[in-house]
């Protein structure tokens, strides 16, 4: 057993709790342009000088498509329930509109079909950012257009693996895609404007509610949700200014997507604040986008401080911090669904992303990344914590499987609980994946002795 002393076993899960680990296409894939796929915004992305720190891009990243055998064996290897991985749109459908690619939607369906025969159950997300460029050329989630050309591929996915796979995600963090894609230009398509970012904010929820409601019609039995970045937001100190910008940036970050998603209102102060670059809302999307939901994905990394005059240190917090230089800060996990239970009524919760980088070391072909194992075992432990406070968490999901291609930083940050040499594609398991492996296997242990007593 690997480092068991970094859990406290004071919780005990629900026995349907989903164990999982998780990945993106852009990510991992590689095989950019085999098989009739078309490119992606982050394709073109990736060739702005300077956009990505290390000048990398995802041509080959983790090799996944080519070595899905072994990828597969992998993740059956950990024990866990479910694998939480997304689909490249243009590896489908290449240019966004008209015809779908065969070979793309064949890779998935061996992808689905290995995990189902391994005793692992696939949770897609069908935009996990890589629009394709074909569609982006054409205004790209600003154009309204996009959201009905979303929901033909959703749709067609629904058609060909909706009957197979667990959960179906419709978006992977809009507020990403909005805010670092389109106002600070910081990922792809590297927009800089606030009014762009609010009208493919609106564009990527209403095409969610609409994919929802298409799906359902289509009588697809996965469940439906969205997933979420969400952070506690807390004033740096407590002065009538902290407060107030921190209510602002809560306001932009959580509740823009919670309260449309829902109540079916956008929140009146952001509103009221983005003066003219609020969104433009047609009649009726608003219900669309408040189309009920099977699940809640939470991606969580680390809490939010904001100081009015924006010169918050995260090193001034003197808390530990990740090769991101994010603040490991598990409270803020369950605080937050803490929070998001009583603000909100709410179906199921699931927290789809949770992890750390490190620069990891190697010693005698081991990588002893207790650092990692600490950070994903503290925040099990806090939604522990928010499950025992009766939040309906049904799931945990680390990010990520395998090191991979971290977007704007490269290849240089790793999340992986499994180490990926690039030059060889070796994969190694990093001691976090033998101590998540060993918990897993102890949760299972637990379940089936309750099973026994019963
Ligand atoms: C999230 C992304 C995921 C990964 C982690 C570190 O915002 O969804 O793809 O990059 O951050």
């Amino acid at each position: 057993m690997n480092s068991p002393d970094l859990f406290h076993p004071r919780h005990r899960f629900p026995d349907d709790f989903v164990w999982g680990v998780a990945t993106s296409a852009f990510q991992i894939e590689g095989a950019a342009e085999a098989d009739g796929k078309g490119p992606s915004i982050w394709d073109d992305f990736c060739r702005v000088p300077g956009a990505i720190a290390d000048g990398s891009d995802g041509r080959v990243a983790c090799d996944h498509v080519r070595r899905l055998e072994g990828d597969l064996a992998l993740i059956a290897g950990l024990g866990v329930d479910a694998y939480r991985f997304s689909v490249s749109w243009p590896r489908v459908q290449p240019s966004g509109r008209g015809a779908f690619n065969e070979a793309g939607l064949a890779f998935y369906e061996r992808l689905v079909d290995g995990l189902l025969a391994r005793g692992v159950r696939p949770y897609l997300t069908l935009n996990h950012w890589d629009l394709p460029s074909a569609l982006q050329a054409e205004g790209g989630w600003a154009a309204r257009d996009t959201v009905h050309r979303f929901v033909d591929y959703a749709l067609q996915i629904g058609r060909r693996l909706g009957d197979r796979v667990a959960a179906i995600t419709t978006h992977n963090e809009p507020w990403v895609i909005a805010t670092l894609g389109h106002e600070q230009g910081h990922f792809a398509p590297g927009l800089k404007s606030r009014a762009t970012a609010m009208q493919v904010a609106h564009h990527l929820l209403l095409s969610h509610g609409l994919a929802l409601q298409a799906l359902r019609a289509q009588a697809c039995r996965s469940r439906l949700g969205i997933v979420l970045n969400l952070s506690p937001i807390g004033p740096a100190t407590d002065s009538a200014e902290d407060r107030a910008a921190a209510r602002l940036e809560d306001g932009r970050s959580v509740r823009w997507y919670m309260d449309p998603l829902f109540t079916g209102a956008y929140p009146q102060d952001v509103w009221q604040h983005l003066g003219a670059d609020v969104p433009q809302v047609a009649e009726g999307d608003l219900a669309a986008i408040a189309t009920p939901m099977d699940f809640l994905g939470i991606n969580y990394y680390t809490r939010g401080v904001v100081s009015a005059s924006g010169t918050w240190d995260v090193k001034r917090s003197g808390k530990a911090l990740t090769d991101m230089g994010w603040e490991v800060h598990p409270e803020g996990l369950t605080e937050l669904l803490l929070r998001l239970h009583r603000d909100w009524t709410l179906p199921p919760l699931y927290v789809k992303e949770n992890g750390a980088a490190f620069q990891d070391q190697w010693v005698n072909g081991r990588v002893h990344d207790r650092a990692r194992t600490d950070y994903i075992a503290r925040h099990i432990a806090a939604v522990g914590d928010a499950l025992a406070a009766g939040v309906p968490m049904a799931g945990y999901m680390v990010w990520s499987l395998l090191d991979n291609f971290e977007w704007a930083s490269g290849y240089a940050k790793r999340f992986g609980i499994v180490h990926v040499d690039y030059t060889t594609q070796q994969r190694t398991l990093k001691d976090s994946a033998l101590w998540y492996r060993d918990f897993l296997a102890a949760q299972k242990a637990q379940r089936q002795a309750a099973v026994l007593a019963a």
